[in-house]
């Protein structure tokens, strides 16, 4: 799932309203903190360390084996609403946790689309999947993109988002922990514009956190000139190309949720469904989907009081400014100690 670039700033503002989130963490990645720790914790770090990284692994593994299953499942006209259950599903048989609602944006929508349960939209033109799964918090955040034209007109678009990935990786692997946040961008760049096609400005990739998407950096898809180095700890890089202008704008919902302040409704109903959503998502991201599957038809008016009152916000859906179709490829990665691992491959 991608983060709105918000003219520069490293936040994590995101949402139709993008007022600042108040569960934000500290920026750091996990594997930073483990790393800043004294000396006579060290074998404790190192063991905790090689937990969190056996869960990343664990989490990339299932979220590959998911993609791969979403690949075989998706053909033109199926209803949007049967992917995203069945995809959900397999996460959850495979053994991991769902991170985020799975993601299914169509052609100029670039992301942050999720069918509701009476959704009647088809799968059709180009189609982004991106999902995201989680062992014990950690998680592994990846999509790919699917041309489900009759004359598959798209296979170049979506070769642009694909090479610019693999292109920000080999950077990563490179460099080691000296590759720069613009020289990530630049790859993506030049890979999307050598095939005609524009990177999205302002759409990028981030930090991963335990239950937390969208941790601190922001990795930009075009040459931003931020020479600070890349952190260490786990992150997503996720170009998009587009035939459009190279820019997004916040649309409609998305039907995806995430809390935005943590504070208890009056209404015992709507306190009822934020405790659920607490304690079955705590900071991560929730659709409209989940919420209706568990309490009925009578959830929506509990989501559009927890809404009112600022304590969820509704994602929006992104959508290219100049209407042109939009490829993405992502994948999670984790740079530890001079090693980089992608988990989601
Ligand atoms: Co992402």
């Amino acid at each position: 799932m991608t983060e709105k670039d918000y003219s520069g700033v490293t936040t994590s503002k995101i949402g139709k309203n993008a007022s600042a989130n108040s569960n934000s963490k500290p920026t750091a990645s996990n594997l930073n903190n483990s790393n800043k720790k004294s000396k006579t914790q060290k074998n404790e770090v190192e063991t905790n360390n090689t937990d969190l990284i056996n869960n990343y692994k664990k989490a990339g593994e299932i979220s590959s084996k998911a993609k791969k299953f979403a690949r075989d499942l998706i053909k033109p006209d199926m209803l949007l609403v049967e992917i995203a259950e069945k995809i959900e599903a397999k996460i959850l048989e495979l053994g991991g946790e769902i991170a985020f609602p799975v993601n299914l944006s169509i052609n100029e929508i670039a992301a942050h689309y999720t069918p509701t349960l009476n959704d009647e939209t088809q799968a059709s033109g180009l189609i982004k999947i991106d999902l995201g799964v989680h062992v014990n918090g950690f998680i592994a955040d990846t999509a790919f993109s699917m041309d489900l034209t009759p004359n598959k007109e798209y296979t170049n678009l979506i070769k642009a988002s694909e090479n610019a990935l693999k292109a920000a990786q080999e950077v990563v692997k490179q460099n080691k922990e000296q590759a720069t946040y613009s020289e990530i961008g630049k790859a993506i760049q030049q890979e999307i514009e050598k095939l005609g096609f524009a990177p999205i400005k302002n759409l990028c990739g981030h930090g991963l956190g335990e239950f937390d998407l969208h941790a601190g950096t922001t990795i930009p898809n075009y040459e931003n000139k931020n020479q600070n180095i890349i952190e260490e700890g786990a992150i997503a890089i996720e170009p998009f190309a587009t035939t459009g202008n190279g820019l997004v704008y916040d649309g409609a919902g998305s039907n995806i949720y995430h809390i935005a302040k943590y504070q208890q409704p009056r209404d015992n109903f709507a306190r009822e469904v934020l405790s659920f959503i607490t304690e079955t998502k705590k900071s991560l991201p929730f659709s409209q989907r989940e919420i209706e599957r568990k309490f009925g038809k009578r959830a929506l008016l509990a989501l559009r009081m927890l809404e009112k009152t600022g304590i969820i916000e509704e994602y929006a859906q992104l959508v290219e400014q100049g209407k042109g179709i939009v490829s993405q490829a992502e994948n999670t990665l984790i740079i530890s100690k001079g090693k980089v691992i992608i988990t989601s491959e």
